[in-house]
């Protein structure tokens, strides 16, 4: 067993270019792990060792691992069409488009499923800049997004939010016009220093009016945000934000995106994340918990407003694995499977119970600055000093020296800087939550002593 697990880690190294990785150093401490069975929160290795997946994927395996019922409705849907001739659709994408119009907010009522959250960004945002065009503003091009969101990884929507931390942007530069960066409503971390959650939530909001005055309305097609944001540890705004935001959209014409990428499908222990701030988007997009990432889908859903734009003229726009029906079938038994478990409602229970342990932790360790969030999409902030929320340096290397712990702890959770975020699968139960709190404060533990603040 270990004869083979080794020869195909030295294969993986040799061959196989993996997200964010470093082969060089993964070669010197025996990486990657190489993933061969998952049931429920657990994966299992080639050595036959099983770990607890506390991110869930990229937080996405919203199901959790092994659930044949989607192998059995994709295969079912391959036995009987796997792709669509060209000016044709599918029954399954049809249907899944439809329970998406039920299931959307307001009158978003059309979607053109994509194939990831990146793309159906980038969807997004062509959308908006053509749907001014055709309205005779040609000049509304720029996005408003906000530092520290992330909206996807390839070429366009990679300048939208700002989160390069270690990774930098400037590998590749130029930028793409039109992206303007306001701050984030993260009270913790308030770039205004403001008293309360609520005086943070009215100021970042202001700030986009004020960006929006700053660069001319005129020039300004949307404004883009996930409802929390997690690469920042799920900062959850105040309830001032998201309304002020869509009053300030709709006094200068501008369009809101909403980003359900990662909150979407019950992550915050709600249906989508903007439920719980009670506003409508013009546009969402989606990706990940739709299919809980077992096959390749994303969607980008319009509101009645923006899709009658488009109905006799339609984009420059095709994607060639878009609409694909296998995934559109895996997708709709996903959401199905999502509602009659009453996963929604676990997000939002287990949630609760996890966030609660998690800041209980912050009595015994110091290091621990905030802990934030909504359902199960968590955050801990690490710090080097909780009265003056001092960063630790790079240097000590706070990420690299927890990630260390966590695997000897049996967690599959990675922190990339000083925030660890906390998403597993939605249908975690309490006695998992134990042991993630368990874990990470063993972790914790650890570190402290390396660190010497013990
Ligand atoms: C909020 C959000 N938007 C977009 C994306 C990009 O999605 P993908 O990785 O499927 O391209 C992500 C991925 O993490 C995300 O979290």
């Amino acid at each position: 067993m270990t004869t083979h697990t080794d020869e195909i880690r030295k294969q993986a190294l040799q061959y196989q270019w993996m997200h964010n990785a470093d082969w060089t150093q993964m070669a010197e401490t025996g990486e990657p792990l190489v993933m061969v069975k998952g049931e429920g929160v657990r994966v299992t290795d080639s050595t036959g060792k099983t770990w607890l997946d506390v991110h869930g994927g990229y937080t996405c395996v919203n199901l959790g691992y092994g659930r044949t019922e989607i192998a059995e409705v994709a295969y079912d849907q391959i036995s009987k069409i796997t792709y669509f001739p060209q000016g044709t659709t599918t029954v399954p994408v049809i249907q899944l488009c439809e329970k998406l119009a039920e299931l959307l907010p307001g009158d978003i009522n059309r979607s053109w499923p994509g194939s990831g959250g990146s793309e159906a960004n980038e969807t997004a945002i062509k959308m908006v800049r053509a749907y001014h065009k055709r309205r005779g503003e040609s000049g509304r091009y720029k996005v408003i997004s906000r530092k520290g969101s992330y909206h996807g990884t390839t070429g366009g929507v990679m300048w939208l939010g700002n989160n390069a931390t270690d990774y930098s942007l400037s590998d590749f530069e130029p930028a793409a016009p039109g992206m303007v960066h306001v701050p984030h409503p993260n009270h913790y971390r308030d770039e205004y220093n403001s008293a309360t959650p609520s005086e943070t939530a009215i100021r970042c909001a202001q700030a986009i009016e004020d960006a929006i005055l700053m660069h001319d309305a005129k020039t300004v097609a949307a404004v883009i945000g996930e409802p929390v944001s997690q690469p920042i540890g799920a900062p959850v705004p105040a309830p001032e934000y998201w309304p002020m935001v869509r009053e300030i959209c709709d006094k200068y014409g501008v369009l809101l995106i909403v980003d359900e990428v990662i909150t979407g499908f019950g992550r915050t222990g709600k249906m989508f994340g903007i439920e719980h701030f009670g506003i409508e988007p013009d546009i969402m997009t989606m990706g990940k918990g739709i299919i809980s990432s077992y096959l390749p889908l994303a969607v980008t859903s319009v509101s009645d407003r923006v899709a009658e734009q488009f109905g006799s003229e339609p984009i420059w726009h095709a994607v060639t694995s878009a609409g694909n029906p296998v995934s559109a079938a895996a997708a709709l038994k996903t959401i199905e499977i999502i509602e009659s478990e009453n996963m929604v409602e676990n997000s939002r229970m287990q949630g609760e119970y996890l966030k609660k342990g998690l800041t209980d932790l912050m009595k015994t360790h110091s290091i621990i600055g905030d802990v934030r969030g909504i359902g199960l999409l968590i955050g801990v902030e690490m710090v080097a000093d909780r009265d003056t929320k001092e960063k630790f340096s790079k240097d000590v290397d706070v990420a690299g020296r927890i990630n260390k712990e966590f695997r000897k702890n049996g967690l599959i959770l990675q922190s990339d800087g000083n925030v660890i975020t906390v998403g597993p699968p939605l249908c975690v139960t309490q006695s998992d939550c134990d042991e993630i709190i368990d874990g990470i404060d063993a972790s914790l533990e650890a570190i402290e002593q390396q660190l010497g603040v013990k």
